[in-house]
């Protein structure tokens, strides 16, 4: 079989991470082709994979223009610029993974959708953590009867304080109207989770609170700066980016999150000042322009009565190493971070732990999420491959349904009331 020809759209961090699937697996995945207006990235990709001069482009759109010349297309662009892509390059007869989330509404999230079917192409939804191996040790377990009925769900995700003080509050998430509400950007991962994990029945109802807590002007110390770098109580800051990104790059760290805020190579100490004194990451927390929630609750109602609650607290000491309970008629699971699940049985009121496999370092590289990112790139491949489109656990109709209820947990809490979801998945 000839390798998969893919198309990346938008060569950020995450454009980058699945393209390097090919570097591992040239048989199976050959990257021909990349748009991205910063140039920069686009070369990088270029060099590391070959790709002809001629399949460069600035803008997803140019691309879509031309005659369809690979397989499929990756779209990672941001979160506001997902549905044009996604619908050209359908139309166009390409297979498409496309990053979380699908879209930032409801309308666009429907148009992806009924245009990839129309033209009877793959779709993946980046939902990353179905492909991890605990969310798949946890669904094999409830699948296996061992904690009888599920009743009731109770999932934490930690965003960890800096994580949100860097991508919330200074970065490219901090704003909804210029990317998404924080529940969709962060969290349409754990509703789809909690979809999954009680497959087969449907939520009917949703209700949800949250709030934008500590990082508003109004808590702003006195004598702080608006830069980092000018602050004369910055020591006492624990969301300083000088202790966000000043120690890692002191300590060889230049990853993530010191390549978003350097994104040129080669990344020191020089480049990194400069870019905290005039760029979005050298900016007071407390002086931003960022509006997105920092922690928010829902409630979920299933029909046959089951019960959920997500919840997602920023100020935490894990960074997104969600903590999950399941309970059931029979026993109870837990898990933390990457596991194990622990499973207690009330009839033998004894625990098991239950290991959970973690992906080959060598086929995973570079590419985090502990192993899901590559697993779910290598499930994409296989499906564009073999026309199977089973090797994708998240189908468009399924990734449809969670995005709805999102975007009905988030009308339930800015009308503050309890939001009614239909058979379809519409809501009111
Ligand atoms: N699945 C996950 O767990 C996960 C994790 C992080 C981010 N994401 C999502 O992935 C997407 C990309 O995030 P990222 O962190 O890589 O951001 P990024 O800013 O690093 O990358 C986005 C890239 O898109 C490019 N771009 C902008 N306009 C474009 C255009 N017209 N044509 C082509 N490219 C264009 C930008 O220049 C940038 O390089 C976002 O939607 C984000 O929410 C998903």
């Amino acid at each position: 079989m000839s390798p998969v020809q893919v198309l990346i759209i938008g060569a950020g961090v995450r454009g980058e991470t699945y393209a390097q699937y090919a570097l591992n697996y040239s048989e199976h995945l050959q990257v021909v082709g990349v748009a991205d207006p910063r140039l920069f990235r686009c070369k990088r990709l270029q060099q590391l994979y070959n790709i002809p001069a001629g399949n460069v482009f600035t803008d997803w759109q140019e691309a879509a223009g031309r005659e369809k010349f690979a397989d499929c297309v990756v779209i990672a662009t941001p979160d506001q610029l997902h549905k044009g892509p996604a619908v050209a390059f359908a139309d166009r007869g390409y297979h498409i993974l496309l990053e979380k989330p699908m879209a930032v509404t409801e309308e666009d999230c429907r148009e992806i959708v009924s245009a990839c079917e129309r033209n009877n192409v793959i779709l993946s939804v980046c939902h990353v953590l179905r492909y991890y191996s605990p969310v798949q040790k946890i669904k094999e377990l409830i699948d296996s009867g061992a904690i009888g009925e599920v009743v009731n769900i109770h999932h934490m995700e930690p965003v960890g304080f800096w994580h949100f003080a860097h991508s919330f509050v200074r970065g490219n998430w901090r704003n909804t109207t210029e990317s998404s509400f924080s529940l969709l950007a962060k969290c349409c991962h754990d509703v789809d989770l909690i979809r999954y994990w009680l497959s087969g029945s449907r939520c009917v109802k949703v209700s949800s609170f949250g709030s934008l807590l500590h990082f508003t002007p109004d808590n702003k110390p006195a004598g702080a700066a608006s830069r980092c770098l000018d602050c004369q109580v910055e020591s006492t800051c624990p969301y300083s980016a000088k202790k966000i990104y000043v120690r890692r790059v002191e300590q060889g760290q230049t990853g993530w999150p010191v390549s978003v805020v350097c994104p040129k190579e080669p990344v020191d100490i020089e480049s990194l000042t400069e870019a905290l004194r005039t760029g979005p990451y050298g900016r007071c927390v407390y002086d931003c322009d960022n509006d997105v929630l920092s922690n928010q609750v829902v409630n979920f109602q299933f029909e046959g009565g089951q019960t959920a609650c997500l919840n997602m607290v920023t100020f935490t000491q894990e960074v997104g190493e969600r903590q999950t309970r399941i309970s059931g008629t029979k026993g109870e699971l837990r898990c933390s971070g990457a596991g194990p699940v622990y499973l207690y049985d009330f009839l033998t009121q004894e625990e098991t732990k239950h290991d959970c496999e973690a992906a080959p370092s060598s086929s995973v590289g570079d590419m985090p999420h502990g192993g899901a990112d590559f697993f779910l790139m290598d499930a994409f491949v296989k499906a564009v491959q073999s026309g199977n489109q089973s090797h994708i656990v998240t189908g468009p109709q399924d990734t449809l349904h969670s995005h709805l209820l999102v975007f009905a947990a988030e009308q339930a809490r800015l009308q503050d009331r309890v939001i009614k979801i239909h058979q379809d998945g519409s809501y009111s």
